[in-house]
C-alpha cells in the first residue's frame, strides 16, 4: 500500500517536472546571451553602519532573470531574509560578517542554472567598528575658486589607513584613500583638495582602517561642509552657462513663439 502511494508520487511527480521543463523550453528567450551582464547596487550605500540594514539588488535588461548572489573573499553570505534566488537581497542588522566584495547572476527561473554573466563586484563596508576619527579643515571649510584646502583626519587609534569620502545630495561621490602616519600617540593623514572648483563643495566625512581587515571601519567622522566662495569663473564655466542660456531661451521660444 505505501509502496502504490510512492510510485504514484513518483509518477505524478515526473510529470509534473515534464510539463515544467517544457514550459521553461519555451519561455527562454532565444537571444539571452550568456554575456548578458547584470548590474549590482547596494541601498542606502556601500558603506553599512553596524547593526543598521542594506540592501543589495541585482538588475539586468532581461526582466525574466531570477538572480543569485555571492561573495568572492572571506567568510560565506550571511542568511538572507527571504528566497535565496530573487532581485532584492536584505541584510540586517549588519555584522563584520557582511563585510566583503559581492557580485550576482543571472539564473534560470526553474532549474536555477546561470544564464548571465557575473554582475561588476560590489564592496560592502561596515563601519562602526572602532571609535569616530577627527576630521578638520584647515585653513577653513571656506575655500576660495582655485584655492587649496587640506582636510586633516586623525585619531588616537594607530590607523594603518584613513578614507575620506565626499557626499553630494545625501550620496557617495569619491572616496580617497590614504595611509596613515603615526604621531604625538595617535594617526593622522592630510587630504589636499584643490585647486577646487564648484564640483568640489559637499559634505566630507573620513573614516579609519587597519590593512589586515580592509572593509572594516572606523565610525565615520563628523562630517564637514566646504564651501566654494568666489566670484571669478573658467572660461569653460562661462562657455557652459552660456549654452545653458541659449538652450533655455530656445525652450522659451519654442513653448512661447509664434
Ligand atoms: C598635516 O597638516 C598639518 C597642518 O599643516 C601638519 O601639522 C601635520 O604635520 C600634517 N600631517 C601629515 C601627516 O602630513
Amino acid at each position: 500500500m505505501g509502496f502504490i502511494g510512492f510510485s504514484f508520487f513518483c509518477v505524478y511527480f515526473l510529470s509534473l517536472t515534464i510539463v515544467l521543463s517544457t514550459l521553461n523550453f519555451f519561455s527562454v528567450h532565444p537571444s539571452a546571451g550568456y554575456h548578458d551582464k547584470p548590474s549590482l547596487s547596494a541601498w542606502p550605500s556601500h558603506i553599512v553602519p553596524l547593526g543598521q540594514h542594506m540592501e543589495l539588488q541585482c538588475d539586468s535588461p532581461s526582466d525574466y532573470y531570477t538572480f543569485t548572489l555571492y561573495k568572492e573573499l572571506g567568510n560565506p553570505i550571511p542568511p538572507i531574509q527571504g528566497s535565496p534566488y530573487q532581485k532584492k537581497f536584505v541584510f540586517g542588522p549588519v555584522t563584520t560578517e557582511h563585510a566583503g566584495t559581492y557580485r550576482c547572476y543571472g539564473l534560470n527561473y526553474h532549474y536555477a542554472i546561470k544564464i548571465s554573466a557575473n554582475s561588476d563586484p560590489v564592496k560592502i563596508i561596515i563601519s562602526g567598528i572602532y571609535k569616530k576619527p577627527f576630521l578638520l579643515a584647515l585653513p577653513t571649510p571656506l575655500v576660495n575658486l582655485g584655492e587649496k584646502v587640506t582636510l586633516e583626519c586623525r585619531s588616537e587609534i594607530m590607523f594603518d589607513t584613513f578614507i575620506l569620502t565626499s557626499h553630494k545630495t545625501g550620496t557617495i561621490k569619491g572616496s580617497f584613500k590614504l595611509s596613515a602616519e603615526h604621531c604625538h600617540g595617535g594617526s593622522q593623514a592630510n587630504f589636499s583638495i584643490g585647486p577646487v572648483t564648484s564640483d568640489d563643495a559637499g559634505t566630507y566625512t573620513c573614516y579609519g582602517s587597519f590593512n589586515h581587515s580592509p572593509y572594516e571601519w572606523s565610525e565615520s567622522s563628523d562630517p564637514i561642509d566646504i564651501k566654494i566662495t568666489g566670484k571669478s569663473m573658467s572660461p569653460l564655466g562661462r562657455r557652459e552657462e552660456r549654452n545653458t542660456l541659449i538652450f533655455q531661451l530656445k525652450i522659451f521660444y519654442k513653448r512661447h513663439g509664434t
